[in-house]
């Protein structure tokens, strides 16, 4: 190999080895925007209910609005932060207890107990979760 191929490739590495190094930088966690994903009603957070939320999410939500809640027939994204209906907790919760009128969304007060919607709701907070995690991975590519 000359000597001039040998600097051509020192200087590749060099540069790539930096690049790389700069698109691992770890967003701190308290830099993460979280905005909109204020509970004014509180959530449960045990294994216990999280696993019903998931469970009620799956039978009752997840045909319209995807497993991941990232959009299917509903259009609508509830793993991101921004809603149309507000993304509070207690906004989520009187979207899905009382429906939202003249759309497909419908009121699901009667067939879901109290403790059951604030399950799905703090599920819901683990899909925008999951989605903020899965954006901070894929800016990093
Ligand atoms: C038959 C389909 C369907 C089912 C089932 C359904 N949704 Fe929806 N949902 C929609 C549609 C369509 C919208 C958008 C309404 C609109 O146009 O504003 C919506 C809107 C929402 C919103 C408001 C989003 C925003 O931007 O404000 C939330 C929260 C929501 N759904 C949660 C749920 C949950 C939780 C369940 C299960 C308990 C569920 N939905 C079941 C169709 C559905």
């Amino acid at each position: 190999m000359s000597k001039g191929i040998k600097w051509i490739l020192t200087i590749v590495c060099a540069l790539m080895f930096s690049v790389g190094g700069a698109t691992v930088t770890i967003a701190a966690d308290d830099e993460i925007d979280r905005h909109g994903m204020e509970n004014d009603m509180p959530l449960p957070s045990d294994a216990a209910a999280l696993e019903n939320g998931k469970e009620r999410y799956s039978a009752r939500c997840s045909y319209c609005h995807t497993p991941l809640g990232r959009g299917g027939s509903s259009s609508v994204c509830l793993a991101c932060q921004k809603y149309k209906w507000g993304s509070k907790s207690s906004a989520i919760y009187a979207t899905i207890a009382a429906g939202r009128p003249n759309t497909k969304m419908g009121a699901f007060a009667t067939s879901l107990s109290q403790e059951e919607i604030l399950n799905i709701i703090a599920y819901i907070r683990t899909l925008q979760e999951k989605k903020i995690q899965d954006d901070l991975a894929a800016a990093k590519q």
